[in-house]
């Protein structure tokens, strides 16, 4: 069975602007208060000014007023499901008060699933708190 959360980051996949590399990724991030946001990948014609679908999900939630972290859902076509990039997971790290009570799940159309904690995909994390 899959979660409302996971069944908003497939839902979203379709959604997903990804004419050159033919990836869609939907993501979506359920927040402290409860609430989901979506996003999906939207690349562009100059490739790096694409951005991923985690990353516009992220966005969302901020402008939702939501900046407190407490799960994630990728939905892509790959086989196993493939885990955020590491720019993402930085990202995700931002709103992540505790990495290691985040979990970040990676399904696919299929009904595959991989779940890790933010922690976990990346330890050590830079968080900001030793910025001066
Ligand atoms: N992509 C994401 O949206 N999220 C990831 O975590 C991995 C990569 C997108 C970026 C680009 O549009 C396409 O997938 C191929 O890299």
């Amino acid at each position: 069975m899959s979660t409302p959360l996971e069944e908003r980051a497939r839902a979203a996949q379709q959604r997903a602007y990804a004419p050159y590399s033919k990836f869609k990724v939907g993501a979506a991030v359920l927040m402290k208060d409860g609430t989901i946001y979506d996003g999906v990948n939207v690349e562009n014609a100059s490739y790096p000014l694409s951005v991923c679908a985690e990353r516009n999900a992220i966005a969302a939630a901020v402008n939702g007023g939501s900046l407190e972290l407490d799960a994630v859902a990728v939905c892509t076509d790959a086989s196993p499901p493939s885990s955020p990039c590491g720019g993402c997971r930085q990202v995700l790290r931002e709103l992540a008060r505790d990495p290691s009570k985040v979990t970040v799940t990676a399904v696919n159309q299929k009904g595959e699933r991989r779940s890790w904690t933010l922690a976990e995909l990346l330890p050590d994390s830079f968080s900001g708190t030793e910025l001066p």
